[in-house]
């Protein structure tokens, strides 16, 4: 009799667990409260930088004295600032949210070492960078 009552507990806990997982709320959806909504404007959205033609953002004329990128206020800034490491190239293929471009500052100088100019300068080159390589705009 006793274990009889203690399997029906265990049956008994069986189903609540049962119920309880059947209750729990669905996991929200990223694509789904994005969806309808027109690709390429959320930054927060995955898409975003993947639905950003590579051509978009690039309307100035490419400097070829500047390893081609853009003509533009911090152009300039921008080249010399950067090539100390690497060519343009990895620049100009970027498409990535102004937030991300914040980052990867932050990255190049914290992991790579690079040596960071003037505040005024920094923001000069941030801007340049947001206004041409963005999949903001
Ligand atoms: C001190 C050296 C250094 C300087 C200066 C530097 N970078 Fe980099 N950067 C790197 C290294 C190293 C990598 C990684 C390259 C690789 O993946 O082969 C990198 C990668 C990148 C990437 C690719 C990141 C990714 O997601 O893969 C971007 C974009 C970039 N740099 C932008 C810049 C910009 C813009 C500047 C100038 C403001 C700059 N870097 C200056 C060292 C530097």
């Amino acid at each position: 009799m006793r274990i009889l009552i203690r399997n029906c507990a265990s049956a008994f806990a069986a189903l609540a667990l049962g119920a309880g997982l059947a209750l729990a709320a669905p996991e929200s959806d990223p694509m789904k409260a994005l969806a309808g909504l027109p690709a390429g404007n959320n930054p927060l959205d995955p898409m975003t930088a993947l639905m950003a033609r590579s051509d978009e953002g690039a309307d100035a004329e490419s400097n070829a004295e500047l390893g081609g990128l853009p003509d533009g206020p911090g152009a300039e800034d921008t080249y010399y600032q950067c090539v100390a490491c690497h060519s343009t190239e990895i620049i100009k293929q970027q498409r990535v949210t102004d937030h991300r471009w914040d980052e990867l500052w932050t990255w190049m100088v914290e992991a790579q070492g690079m040596v960071e100019p003037d505040d005024k300068t920094k923001k000069v080159i941030l801007t340049y960078l947001k206004e041409n390589f963005s999949s903001e705009r």
